[in-house]
């Protein structure tokens, strides 16, 4: 095979990547553990494309963690960013400036399909807060304090999204002081030997059932869920499991928030949210990630009704709603409709996908390839039979596929799942390249 287009191009950086790195180490709160045994520093970016500082050039398919949704730079975002900055930066979102309006009633309309009453937004500067703030809604409208969130879920890093997270090693041994309780999530690929995934799905929904029975009053707030996990290893639920829940959920009178951050914005294919794939209308859904192609943002849309629960109670947000803000994430969806990239998506997806599945049958370390448009995941084991998962050989393939080109990211509870979710605007000539280093650095391990 071709050795992966790590082209040369020129993009040359004064900082070694070794003093970028000590310089790190020493001043900055360590992040999640290096991605890599050498790390990689990045100097600039082009569509789907990153350069690091030697100039060699890699195809982004991590795109950020699922966050770079039109393509690193585009021009178009790039202009409607400067254009605004030339105007102003930053006022209050107490004075009124033209687009904050425009673009929650657009931002809406995108939200028809997946429910037509989603109508009101409010605007963030990331999905932890916009989670945050859901929640906060959903105990001010139902009056109820109890959550119920999926293990495995992951919704971020504020005190009440870490309460919602699911994942030992995102979760600190402190109180944090939330009444959550967490179903069980229908991994298909874990589920019980001898059921069949519909007997394993309508086990997660009586699962459900009976933890709302058993460990709330009867009543809650709401239940969170990602309508496909990604941190949690881009877990894919059976087309039964949602609706089975929302029922579940609605007996108990909860609200139904979906967590559209890394799911939205075309990331599943075709459709603009991932909750829409699974034919049950959220109450309340929160965005951030691709809806800033990388500008900060996060959204709460929810209906007129809802949203009054806020009324006469004071919620305020310094950069939420901002201009700039808004230019960005408007100028997302200017591309997004112009270039299909929804389309785009379902297309190279299922293409790439199928590549994939073919490794699933050739490779005994590939336990299963899943997922829906650009959000895929690769669950990598030590054999396909006891499916025990493989984190140290996960961790040696990120360097692998880095090693020939290829960036990819790495999640699941055992840190065993590859991660690829590129910027929706790759080809399938990208999905070929993909698909090449991943089978070569398999055939490598
Ligand atoms: C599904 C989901 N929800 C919420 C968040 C938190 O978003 P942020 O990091 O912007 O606070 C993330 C981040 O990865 C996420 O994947």
């Amino acid at each position: 095979m071709k050795k992966a287009a790590a082209v040369l191009d020129k993009a040359p950086s004064s900082d070694s990547t070794e003093a970028v790195a000590a310089l790190r180490q020493r001043h900055v709160l360590p992040l999640p553990g290096p991605m890599y045994s050498t790390p990689i520093q990045i100097v600039r970016g082009q569509m789907q494309y990153l350069f690091d500082e030697k100039g060699r050039k890699y195809l982004d398919a991590f795109a950020g963690v699922a966050t770079v949704s039109i393509g690193h730079c585009h021009p178009h975002w790039l202009s409607k960013i400067e254009e605004q900055m030339r105007q102003y930066f930053h006022t209050t979102p107490l004075y009124l400036h033209p687009s904050l309006g425009a673009f929650a009633k657009r931002l809406a309309g995108k939200l028809h399909a997946a429910n037509p009453e989603l109508e009101v937004c409010f605007f963030t500067n990331s999905g932890s807060e916009a989670n945050e703030l859901a929640a906060l809604i959903a105990k001010n409208f139902t009056g109820c304090h109890d959550f119920v969130a999926l293990r495995h879920a992951y919704h971020g890093r504020t005190l009440m999204t870490m309460a919602l997270t699911g994942q030992s090693n995102w979760r600190h041994s402190t109180p944090y002081g939330q009444s959550v309780h967490f179903a069980k999530a229908c991994y298909t690929y874990r589920r019980p030997e001898g059921q069949t995934p519909r007997q394993f799905a309508a086990s997660c929904v009586d699962d459900l059932a009976d933890l709302i029975k058993t460990s709330t009053p009867g009543k809650i707030a709401a239940f969170y869920a990602e309508p496909i996990n990604g941190v949690g290893g881009v877990i894919t639920p059976e087309p039964e499991y949602f609706p089975g829940a929302y029922e579940a959920v609605k007996k108990a009178g909860g609200l139904f928030i979906a967590d559209e951050v890394q799911t939205g914005v075309g990331r599943t294919g075709k459709t603009f949210t991932g909750i829409e794939k699974w034919g049950v209308r959220p109450d309340i859904v929160t965005m951030a990630k691709g809806l800033g192609n990388g500008y900060p943002i996060g959204a709460v849309i929810t209906t007129r009704r809802i949203a009054e629960a806020m009324k006469g109670k004071l919620h305020y947000n310094t950069f939420g709603g901002g201009p700039v803000q808004m230019a960005a994430a408007g100028a997302v969806l200017d591309v997004l409709e112009k270039e299909k990239l929804a389309d785009n998506a379902a297309e190279v997806g299922s293409y790439l996908m199928g590549r994939l599945k073919k490794l699933e049958r050739e490779s005994a370390h590939v336990g299963e390839a899943r997922g829906m448009g650009l959000m895929i995941g690769v669950e990598i084991v030590k054999d396909q039979k006891r499916k025990e998962p493989a984190p140290e050989l996960a961790a040696k393939l990120l360097d692998l596929t880095k090693e020939r080109g290829l960036l990819i990211g790495k999640g699941g509870l055992a840190g065993n799942v590859l991660r690829v979710k590129p910027p929706l605007c790759v080809t399938r000539r990208d999905a070929d390249f993909a698909a090449d280093v991943l089978q070569e650095s398999l055939a490598a391990l």
